[in-house]
């Protein structure tokens, strides 16, 4: 890697956490691994799962990312790159997910469209409820 391609690199990397940070809401779970038969409820009008509320939005939580995609359906993915552990940020205008580390990308799926990731994402259903106030996201 040269010079140039290192701070590229760099810069790409902070863009993407600072996106993130604007874009996303984080619980303090965000960096725990998803409990195995895991099974959560989120209210929409809570301030924390504002996000979700947008086409775009996401929220990371209980080792999660919820977002809303560009598609405008519900998606819940293992929130952390399979390569080596970062936090995937959502990019709406590309409606994957995408690691600011590495460049690991997953489709909303959670497949691996470009790596150095092999391994997919592991994804779980999404249920809308109470009108689409609420989403019960379980695996
Ligand atoms: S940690 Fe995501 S590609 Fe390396």
């Amino acid at each position: 890697m040269n010079r140039h391609e290192f701070f590229l690199h760099a810069i790409t990397g902070i863009s993407a956490l600072l996106f993130s940070r604007s874009m996303a809401g984080c619980s303090d779970s965000a960096d725990q691994p998803p409990a195995p038969g895991l099974d959560f409820m989120l209210n929409l009008s809570d301030q924390i799962n504002q996000s979700l509320a947008v086409v775009g939005g996401y929220v990371i939580t209980n080792g999660v990312l919820v977002a809303h995609t560009s598609g405008g359906e519900f998606v819940a993915v293992s929130a952390k790159c399979t390569h080596e552990g970062t936090l995937l940020v959502y990019k709406p205008t590309e409606n994957q997910f995408y690691c600011p580390l590495d460049l690991s990308r997953f489709s909303v799926t959670g497949a691996v469209v470009s790596g150095p990731a092999t391994q997919p994402l592991n994804r779980y259903k999404v249920t809308t409820l109470n009108g689409a106030n609420s989403l019960r996201v379980a695996g």
